[in-house]
């Protein structure tokens, strides 16, 4: 280890605060450190090559090099490298970066109003949702329905509204105003001899009881997103999306698309709302909208919600809501860059070509000892990790068999992510397909180092 990772270590552990890190483990251990990218690849400060399958955090979607994208954030920061957009002022990157998110967005969206994160433009969401019950004179509908797992933020409103135990403990949260509906992770929670379309149609009474427990005419929304990420790379069961938007439907409930991972060509279409029919009323995006090359995140809503912003705004003479960096000349220019990048590769065309190699040898790792059950959609797929595959019975948490896994496939040379005892894997939406032989092989190499551990312990 030379001098400079030394001192850099020793900084981390001294001064640097980690987000969703095991602190006692970080002063123990340090950090990872990550020294550079390049395609699918980053690089260790020990100069090791490790294929990142979870694109980061699920945003790296072009990789970790792009020409295009660095020299358009270098025009644009030679240019106007800031301009705010509060007070009625506007740059050109912003309005043209609207026009293009609304054509493209699921569903007849008309307007764009942009944040920096995911968390942001969720929180931005349930605040716009408040608003407008407020205009229509319906000041009592405020509830917010999410999913048991389901991740959509970090603010006080969006982890409220995420189904995540561990970060509302000892913060005091959820707020009251926020409930949460059953995790559709059938292979986990079916009842012997009950079929995907079943246990959806369970899924979806559950969610009606709820809804009829706190009174229709109290909610606001219901948020979700197309396919379950955080909570573990959850792809949803056959008929469950048309079940639960038929009760969207009897109840007349505002139904908001959290697109910030399936969005731009995570699941093999454009949106994940496109993959499974979804028709919300709204939807954010954030992460591959620049690539992660910038911090950017979108609220695409119609014109029926902006009618209702302006009767508000009218009373109290202006919209009292905004960022400083929202909509940034810079983060704008990238976002174009991004998605004209994305239309002249015909990303989206990549995905649906090289998913059948990934999603079939994802499915070939089903014969593993660990593995229970896997599912995926383009390039992105959970597999369950189970002590019994038949019977559905767990590995004990204490084993943290998900964590063993993890940390085998990062000393084989591939980035992945476990969520308890599901493993994500999302790599980067570029991948080819000798890449991703060479991804699973290391994944299969780390699930043999696991097992030759669990398996002493059964
Ligand atoms: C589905 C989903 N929504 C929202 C967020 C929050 O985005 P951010 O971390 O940019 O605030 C995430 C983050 O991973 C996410 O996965």
């Amino acid at each position: 280890m030379n001098v400079d990772v030394k001192t850099t270590i020793a900084q981390d552990i001294a001064h640097h605060v980690h987000p969703q890190t095991n602190l006692r483990a970080h002063a123990e251990h340090g950090p990872t450190l990550i020294n550079r990218g390049q395609g699918v690849f980053i690089y260790d400060a020990e100069g090791r090559e490790i294929i990142d399958g979870f694109s980061g955090l699920g945003c790296v979607s072009l990789g970790y090099h792009n020409e295009r994208i660095a020299e358009a954030a270098k025009r644009q920061m030679n240019t106007l490298p800031f301009a705010p957009t509060f007070y009625n002022r506007s740059h050109p990157r912003v309005a043209e970066l609207s026009a293009r998110l609304t054509a493209l967005a699921p569903g007849a969206m008309t307007r764009a109003l942009f944040q920096c994160s995911g968390s942001e433009a969720n929180d931005t969401a349930i605040k716009l949702l408040w608003y407008a019950s407020t205009a229509r004179g319906e000041p009592q509908r405020r509830k917010i329905i999410g999913r048991i797992r389901g991740y959509h933020g970090n603010t006080v409103a969006t982890v409220s509204l995420s189904g995540q135990p561990h970060m509302h403990a000892k913060f005091g949260l959820p707020l009251p105003e926020f409930k949460h509906t059953e995790l559709p992770n059938y292979y986990r929670f079916h009842i012997d001899g009950e079929s995907e379309e079943e246990f959806s149609a369970r899924m979806a009474q559950r969610f009606e009881e709820l809804i009829l427990a706190e009174g229709p005419e109290t909610i606001a929304a219901f948020f979700a997103e197309p396919a379950i990420s955080g909570g573990g790379a959850l792809m949803p069961p056959a008929g469950y999306w048309e079940q639960m938007q038929a009760v969207l439907r009897k109840y007349d409930i505002t139904f908001v698309a959290d697109e910030v991972v399936c969005g731009f060509g995570r699941t093999g279409n454009m949106w994940g709302s496109d993959t499974w029919g979804l028709k919300p009323d709204m939807v954010s995006c954030a992460k591959a909208l620049s690539a992660a090359f910038f911090p950017i995140s979108a609220l695409l809503f119609k014109d029926e919600l902006y009618a209702q912003m302006m009767t508000n705004a009218d009373e109290v003479g202006i919209f009292g809501h905004g960022y400083t960096y929202a909509g940034h000349p810079v983060g704008a220019a990238v976002a174009l860059e991004t998605l004209a990048i994305y239309e002249e590769i015909d990303l989206v065309g990549h995905v649906r070509r090289v998913s059948q190699r990934f999603l079939e040898r994802c499915q070939a790792l089903s014969d593993h000892p660990l593995v229970a059950d896997v599912r995926g959609v383009g390039l992105f797929c959970g597999f369950e990790l189970m002590r019994d595959a038949v019977r559905r019975e767990p590995f004990d948490p204490a084993w943290k068999v998900g964590e063993l896994v993890q940390n085998f496939a990062h000393d084989r040379g591939l980035y992945l992510r476990a969520i308890g005892d599901r493993i994500s894997f999302m790599p980067p939406l570029i991948i080819n397909e000798q890449e991703i032989d060479i991804a699973v092989d290391r994944f299969k190499l780390a699930l043999d180092d696991a097992w030759n551990i669990v398996r002493e312990k059964i």
